[in-house]
């Protein structure tokens, strides 16, 4: 790390990777995104969910800054890092963190009762390798995640936004991908799941378009084991729906 580098933040700061007047200030083209892929709802909070987010939200959620986060500091070890967009209730995601303690996770998500939620079984299972940023992943992902530095990336049933008119404000468009990409080390996993055909689809074409990355199936890929099945996608296999899981690797 650069010694002149200001650090007026909380975090431990990396070298932001395109300098950091990148960092501070956004490329042309690149300032505002007015489109989102979620829409903020206040949302009603359990009481262990509010008591989780008071007890241990200022431990395991990390505050949001337009700086490469330095994320061998914030778990005080070397290890593989995921970054998981939009966890929701965050079942998956201490499931996981909980299966690969070798591993550390980050989890970005904007509903404050899923952060809640994710605190409280970061507490009852004991997790010290999963942190959650409670913020819009796709910023996280330009100014807090330096290129090349994870290990994997979880996009686990985003929004389908069904609706053509919302299309817009799908995860998985060209651009995003291009830049999810690049944050992978060679040979990292951006791993995708859905359970909308039409968003599947989506998926297979834009990224299988990316030139960075490669495809380990032929198309679809095999669930793998350290996804577990959520209740919501048992009862939706039970009733035939189909889930579509996608996982590509950096080159
Ligand atoms: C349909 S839910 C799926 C949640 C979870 N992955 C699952 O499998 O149950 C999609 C979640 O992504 C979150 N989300 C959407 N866009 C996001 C973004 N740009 N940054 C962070 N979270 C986002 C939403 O708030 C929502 O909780």
């Amino acid at each position: 790390m650069s010694d002149d580098l200001p650090q007026t933040l909380p975090l431990p700061l990396a070298l932001p990777a395109d300098g950091p007047a990148a960092a501070a200030a956004p490329a042309p083209g690149e300032g505002h995104r007015p489109i989102r892929s979620f829409v903020l709802r206040a949302g009603r909070m359990g009481s262990g969910q509010a008591r989780a987010l008071t007890e241990l939200g200022p431990r395991f959620v990390l505050p949001y800054a337009p700086l490469p986060l330095d994320a061998a500091a914030v778990f005080g070890r070397q290890a593989p890092l995921v970054l998981e967009i939009g966890f929701g209730m965050g079942d998956a995601t201490a499931q996981i963190a909980a299966a690969r303690p070798d591993t550390d996770f980050i989890g970005c998500e904007v509903h404050e009762p899923g952060v809640g939620a994710l605190l409280r079984q970061i507490g009852e299972r004991g997790l010290s390798n999963l942190r959650i940023l409670q913020h819009d992943a796709v910023e996280v992902l330009e100014h807090m995640v330096a290129p090349g530095s994870l290990a994997g990336i979880h996009l686990f049933f985003p929004d389908p936004w069904h609706k053509k008119k919302h299309h817009k404000r799908r995860l998985v468009q060209p651009a995003l991908i291009a830049r999810l990409a690049t944050r992978l080390a060679p040979g990292g996993t951006l791993h995708c799941a859905t359970d909308w055909q039409p968003y599947a689809q989506q998926m297979l074409a834009v990224i299988g378009a990316e030139p960075l990355l490669a495809n380990t199936a032929p198309g679809y890929a095999t669930r793998p084991d350290y996804r577990p099945l959520t209740k919501f996608e048992n009862r939706g296999l039970k009733l035939g729906h189909g889930v579509w899981d996608l996982v590509f690797t950096r080159r």
